[in-house]
């Protein structure tokens, strides 16, 4: 489903992204680990078409989306979540998500109140904060809900575009144990033919959503496997320092 062959990037002689190849099934969930500053966030964007490669490839169902812009990823069923929120403050749940639904239904230049009208819209609007858990908030205005209530928005708003792969940047960043453990099973009742590719920093989380995860150390994969593979190896337990059980 998702296809990454020897993607490149540098900024100036900094090697930020170092020959990375990726390979993802349909509907996997891979987990991205890795310390801070090793690239994943700069991987994600090059993903997303946010920045381009110095060199290599991302093939989506096998087509070349490498020199495709950001929208173009984003209709042919790539979508992200962001790291930080990105979010209008000024209108409600239901409205972010209902511009996200809009334009990627191509009803962009249609106003705000014409799109509340659109049954097909609205449909999505509901299905997706239910998903996320934001149903019973479609009316409250972002600048007034929680932090962990964004985050969750922010998923929605990668979900309205209907995606087939979905790329989350550290969805938990932030955001204390019972949203962690709210995010968990919003990931459990993900569509399952959805492919995901999520940075996560919570090893309990990463471990139990993962099919297989992959860490990445100065821009390079140095490692891929299993999560209990991940567990067990003593390379990735030291680039973490072994201390990933801490606070277990
Ligand atoms: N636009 C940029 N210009 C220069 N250096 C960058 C840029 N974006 C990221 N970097 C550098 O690339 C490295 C990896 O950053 P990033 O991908 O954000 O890491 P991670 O998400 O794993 O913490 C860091 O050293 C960062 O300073
Ligand atoms: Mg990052």
């Amino acid at each position: 489903m998702l296809k990454v062959a020897n993607l490149c990037k540098s900024f100036g002689s900094l090697v930020v992204t170092d020959d990375v190849s990726l390979h993802l099934e349909k509907g996997e969930r891979r987990v991205v680990l890795g310390p801070n500053g090793a690239g994943k966030t700069t991987l994600f964007n090059l993903l997303a078409g946010e920045i381009a490669p110095s060199s290599g490839d991302v093939f989506i169902d096998g087509k070349s989306i490498t020199s495709l812009p950001v929208e173009a990823r984003a209709h042919i069923g790539l979508s992200r979540s962001y790291q930080k929120n990105n979010l209008f403050e000024g209108l409600t749940i239901g409205e972010n998500l209902s511009l996200a639904a809009a334009v990627a239904m191509g009803l962009s230049g249609s106003l705000l109140r014409d799109t509340h009208n659109d049954p097909e819209l609205r449909k999505v609007v509901t299905d997706v904060a239910a998903q996320v858990g934001l149903k019973d908030m479609l009316e409250m205005q972002v600048a007034n809900v929680s932090y962990g209530n964004r985050r969750q928005l922010e998923v929605g708003l990668a979900l309205a575009n209907g995606p087939k792969v979905l790329l989350m940047d550290e969805p938990t960043s932030g955001v204390g144990p019972s949203m962690i453990s709210a995010f968990h099973g919003l990931l459990k009742t993900l569509p399952r033919e959805l492919t995901v590719l999520i940075i996560e920093h919570d090893m309990d989380l990463a471990f139990d959503v993962a099919d297989s995860i992959t860490v990445l150390n100065y821009g390079k994969v140095v490692f891929e496997g299993t999560p209990d593979e991940t567990r067990a190896s003593s390379l990735v337990s030291e680039i973490y320092l072994g201390d990933w059980d801490d606070d277990a």
